[in-house]
């Protein structure tokens, strides 16, 4: 059971700024709360605080040996208004990424992870391509900001899990329940994408520096029918495939929108991701037109079914499409009482050290517990407990776990018996 990683692969952590930071700043998902919206009804204002403990968690992070590090901004924060850009908030971040290079850890910043600021909801959203220049000119705003410390950029966190949670299934804000808004909305973050994904690569191109990677993430699901001789279960499979992930994939990345995805005038065909950008949790299981969970599965504390498998068919479903390196930019796993998240990646680690396509990077889902969207506080993800009360940092097994399958670069038969063996997944 043990296993060496791959040459250049790198780890390290990925988080969002909604879901650390904590406080009012005027963001949708601050309204959503206010809404009663959250399950456990817990505040997104209050979160981690990392906004004010950037400095210990870092340090926490270079204690784990962390090396590679996801993060995200706040939009609300640096744009309070359309045409208001806060300083303090630009000052802010740009002293975390100062201290975080400093720590040795390489920033991949995420522009736009599922929060908006309440301005921008309340004009439309990205259901109006007509704000799709607000968009951009928050991106602008980003580039002269942090341009000069990071090279490497996601504009957009999963546009297929953001358009079908707000604007289809109705649960996060706006509440949303039109397949075809939800359809308007990714066509319209494609457009996003791909206007700020060349907008990047001239403005640092301007600035002198070369080495700009841009890329979007995608929720990459695994779509199986229930019984695979089933015609109804695998015309159904490939639908939801098509609907949910194939075709704002191929929007995205080259350009090309197809059904259901329509096109928008600015955006033509061309490459737009400098690598290829994966989120990976879990595999659906089809047998109509709505999500399945296979009776008999390992599952985490959401129900999810845990296929292991699964990410490699993912990083092969995309490399088809194009061959970049591949990061996967999420990979983790809900159990509230880290009984089984060390096998999770244990599992998960060991398929891609397998697999023969040049995947460089991991980023674990999530650094600390933090605030799970409509879940808030209940559900958590991280290699580090977190209790919201005091919030006092805890590193768990599996983060103990983490920090040694870096240090020694895969794991090792003792590393297997003390933290893996014996660990079970749910039934
Ligand atoms: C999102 C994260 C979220 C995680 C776990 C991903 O879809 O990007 O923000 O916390 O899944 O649900």
């Amino acid at each position: 059971m043990s296993f060496k990683l791959k040459k250049n692969f790198l780890m390290g952590a990925a988080t969002a700024a909604t879901q650390i930071e904590g406080g009012e700043c005027g963001h949708n998902w601050n309204d959503w709360y206010r809404q009663g919206k959250i399950t456990d009804n817990s505040n997104p204002a209050r979160a981690n605080d990392h906004y004010n403990r950037w400095k210990e968690d870092i340090d926490l992070m270079a204690e784990m040996r962390i090396k590679i590090y996801r993060f995200g901004i706040e939009w609300a924060r640096i744009c309070p208004a359309e045409d208001r850009v806060d300083e303090e908030a630009i000052n802010h971040y740009r002293e975390e990424i100062k201290y975080l290079i400093k720590k040795k850890m390489k920033p991949l910043l995420t522009i736009h992870h599922f929060a908006n600021p309440m301005w921008f909801e309340n004009k439309g959203g990205f259901t109006n391509s007509g704000n799709i220049p607000v968009f951009l000119k928050y991106v602008k705003t980003v580039i002269e900001s942090f341009g000069d410390l990071v090279p490497e950029y996601i504009t957009i966190n999963e546009p297929n899990v953001y358009a079908t949670q707000s604007y289809y299934y109705g649960l996060w804000p706006p509440g949303g329940k039109s397949m075809l808004t939800a359809y308007k909305v990714m066509s319209n973050m494609a457009a996003c994408h791909i206007e700020a994904y060349k907008m990047i690569h001239e403005m640092r191109k301007k600035m002198g520096h070369e080495d700009t990677k841009v890329s979007f993430a995608l929720h990459a699901r695994i779509f199986d029918p229930l019984k695979p001789h089933n015609s109804w279960h695998r015309i159904c499979t490939y639908l939801l495939d098509r609907f949910f992930q194939q075709a704002i994939m191929e929007a995205m990345t080259l350009g090309v929108f197809r059904w259901p995805i329509t096109k928008v005038d600015t955006a033509g065909k061309g490459e737009y991701c400098d690598f290829i950008a994966i989120n990976y949790y879990t595999r659906s299981t089809i047998s109509g037109f709505r999500d399945g969970v296979r009776k008999g599965s390992p599952k985490n504390d959401l129900g999810w079914e845990i296929y292991p498998n699964g990410i490699m068919r993912a990083c092969l479903n995309y490399y088809r499409l194009i061959r970049r390196p591949i990061y996967i930019t999420e990979n983790g796993t809900c159990d509230n009482n880290d009984a089984f998240r060390s096998l999770y990646i244990h599992d998960h680690l060991k398929v891609l050290s397998e697999l023969d396509l040049p995947v460089e990077r991991y980023y674990h889902w999530c650094f600390c517990d933090n605030f799970e969207w409509i879940e808030g506080e209940s559900a958590r993800f991280g290699l580090v407990h977190v209790d919201f009360e005091t919030q006092e940092r805890t590193v768990k097994k599996s983060g103990e776990f983490y920090k040694e399958i870096i240090e020694n670069h895969g794991v090792t038969d003792e590393m297997y018996d003390k933290f893996v063996k014996d660990r079970e997944y749910h039934y």
